[in-house]
């Protein structure tokens, strides 16, 4: 995979989400309290024997086949937020690509709990960084344990726009929350790549409209960045945490944004009503007037069973 200039060609771009990479590390005590012991349980009662390393590893090896011009990973690489978990993905994300071709955000299982003064998610921020090509919109350097969010991706005609939803919280809340400096950021973002005529790529690990996701699961500022999209418009948003398959219309004054979640890259076994591990591969044609989104979803059609093609769509933001 090679960063180039698409000049409105055609461009890939994978999207997997919440691998919950496993088996947990060796844990270190020092940063154990009652949110991490709850999540240890819950790990070694269920999780564990549902999310699989060797079905991540399988459907990677499908998704690299594919050869994407780009991968994004949407949060919950870790289980407890702990920094060996932090140290772990990192070199998981390696296996992925180059950090030019490889963007991660961090999700509410990495940014779980307090991990004092450790850099945790930090550490992915070759990952997690504007690049070269958008190194005019990185508003604010990065500061160890407080990344600048969002940051932008330029590839040719298209852009990738990463915000950050994942803080810390209490035993039993899976919540989110940007900010208002970091929704801010993003119209003013939204309005400048709009006027270039890019198409606008949006990362979030929460789904980023009210009534998706349950309380205690769902993120606050919901209404804000709901208001935020369809003012500043945004030609597709990408999001993980429900572990379910999604899709949303959020509209605004010309087009309507469609906003995707995408299960869980890891899930083996049926487990709730999750979908088995699967991913998203979009096939994106920037175009001023009326951008074009083919997706295909692949991913295991039972358990045990090969990486296959499981849907193909096109989703229009503004449809002929
Ligand atoms: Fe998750
Ligand atoms: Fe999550």
């Amino acid at each position: 995979m090679e960063e180039v200039d698409q000049g409105g060609a055609e461009f890939t771009l994978a999207h997997l989400s919440d691998v919950h990479l496993s088996p947990l590390p060796k844990l270190d005590l020092r940063h154990w309290n009652l949110k991490r012991l709850l999540g240890w349980l819950n790990w070694q009662h269920r999780r564990r024997h549902v999310y699989s390393r060797d079905v991540l590893d399988r459907l990677v090896e499908d998704l690299r086949a594919q050869n994407p011009d780009h991968i994004a990973v949407t949060g919950d690489l870790a289980n407890l937020g702990l920094p060996v978990e932090h140290a772990i993905a990192l070199d998981w994300l390696g296996t992925l690509g180059t950090p030019d071709c490889v963007t991660v955000i961090p999700g509410n299982h990495d940014i779980y709990s307090g991990i004092g003064a450790d850099i945790g998610t930090a550490r992915w921020l070759p990952h997690m960084s504007a690049n070269s090509a958008a190194a005019d919109y990185a508003i604010a350097e990065a500061l160890s344990g407080a990344h600048s969010f969002p940051f932008v991706r330029r590839f040719g005609r298209l852009a990738i726009i990463a915000l950050n939803s994942a803080v810390p919280t209490r035993p039993m809340y899976a919540i989110g929350r940007l900010g208002p400096e970091q929704l801010r950021r993003l119209a003013s973002i939204l309005d400048r790549l709009g006027a270039e005529g890019m198409m606008r790529v949006v990362l979030i690990h929460h789904p980023p409209l009210p009534g998706l996701s349950k309380k205690r699961h769902d993120l606050k500022d919901a209404d804000a960045l709901a208001d935020v999209l369809a003012r500043h418009g945004a030609e597709l948003v990408l999001h993980g945490h429900e572990h379910r398959e999604m899709l949303a219309w959020h509209p605004t004054p010309t087009s309507r944004i469609p906003i995707v979640g995408v299960p869980s890259a890891s899930l083996a076994i049926a487990y709730k009503d999750e979908p088995l591990a699967r991913y998203n591969l979009y096939r994106l044609q920037p175009g001023a007037n009326r951008p074009r989104i083919e997706m295909i979803a692949r991913g295991l059609a039972e358990p045990n069973g090969p990486i296959v093609e499981l849907a193909r769509k096109w989703i229009e933001p503004n449809p002929a």
